[in-house]
């Protein structure tokens, strides 16, 4: 059900959970100081309680009663903002519920590029949003998906399709000086590499993920994914029996239904239609599909390849 910015408000401030518009992908947002229906969001998603939820707002002063200190290399960061970018930072616990952060000390906090969005959150305070999909489903990228995962009654602000498509990249301001890279996303690695003058710290592989839904399976479809590398070990495979489909590029093997993500090595057309293409693979009715990933390993291709990856598992 589409509804206007002004019913999405009054929503929220009568304690409803509903959609939101970004850039990356849709939402499903509460009122961050309303624990009861963020409570509701765990519930809807399926989602565990041990996986904390980004915050959301519409103007930089929103932080200083989100989080301890702003450290000072966030301003190098601030033509990120509005845009995929997630800091997490040391939070005001006081403040921020204990269950939006999952028990955690930190917060993740990002500003949506969607004027919409941030309309709503200048009314509402800030807005706790993960992905508005079922827990482990591909992410929503348009209202569509959301009703496909919640139903036709759900309530839903429109802004169109999500011009990214793809999640947020999420980073970790360190006390040690350090930066992490918790997640791969619209943001690439490079580009934050230049900007923060060093490449990440790369933890330890034994540590606990830092980010709590890294070590769930995510972004899967019903089908089962087989990884290709080369285009030549697909070709052979697409001959044999056990495959229906093939998910890669414009210029794939042929063979098998082609469900295509645009130009290779075209990454942001693709990531953008990656949530589509996996949730059209489960709605064509394909069970064992190969994937073409052949491209180059650079920029956003480290997120499409790392999307990929998660949806095989
Ligand atoms: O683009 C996005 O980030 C979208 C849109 C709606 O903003 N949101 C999104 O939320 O992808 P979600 O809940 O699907 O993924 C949030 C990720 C999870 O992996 C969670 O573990 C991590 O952020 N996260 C949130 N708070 C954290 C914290 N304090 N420390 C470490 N990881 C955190
Ligand atoms: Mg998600």
């Amino acid at each position: 059900m589409r509804i206007t910015l002004k019913q999405a408000c009054d929503r929220l401030f009568s304690g409803d959970v509903v959609a939101i518009p970004t850039e990356t992908v849709y939402g499903l947002a509460a009122r961050l100081t309303d624990v009861r229906a963020v409570q509701k969001i765990f519930t809807l998603k399926g989602r565990p309680q041990d996986n904390p939820l980004i915050v959301h707002v519409s103007q930089i002063h929103e932080l200083d009663d989100l989080v301890e200190h702003v450290p000072k290399r966030f301003s190098l960061l601030k033509n990120f903002w509005p845009g995929p970018l997630t800091v997490i930072l040391t939070a005001q616990c006081n403040y921020v519920p204990s269950v939006v952060r999952a028990g955690l000390e930190t917060v993740g906090v990002r500003m949506p590029d969607s004027s919409l969005t941030r309309e709503l959150i200048s009314t509402t305070g800030p807005l706790v949003a993960p992905s508005a999909n079922l827990s482990g489903k591909p992410s929503a990228t348009c209202p569509e998906h959301v009703e496909a995962d919640f139903g036709k009654d759900f309530p839903i602000l429109d802004g169109g399709h999500c011009t990214r498509g793809v999640e947020s990249t999420i980073i970790a301001l360190t006390d040690a000086g350090h930066w992490e890279l918790l997640r791969s996303g619209a943001i690439s690695r490079e580009d934050l590499e230049k900007v923060l003058g060093e490449p990440p710290f790369e933890s330890p592989a034994d540590l606990a993920p830092r980010s709590p839904g890294q070590k769930y399976r995510h972004y899967a479809p019903q089908a089962k994914l087989k990884l290709c590398e080369d285009t030549k070990t697909l070709t052979e495979l697409a001959k044999t029996e056990n495959f229906s489909a093939i998910l890669g590029f414009d210029d794939s093997p042929t063979g098998l239904p082609l469900i295509s993500l645009g130009s290779r090595n075209d990454y942001a057309t693709n990531l953008n239609a990656l949530y589509s293409a996996l949730r059209e693979l489960d709605a064509r009715g394909f069970d064992a599909v190969l994937v073409d990933v052949e491209f180059l390993r650079t920029g956003l291709g480290l997120t499409l390849i790392d999307r990929l990856n998660r949806a095989e598992k």
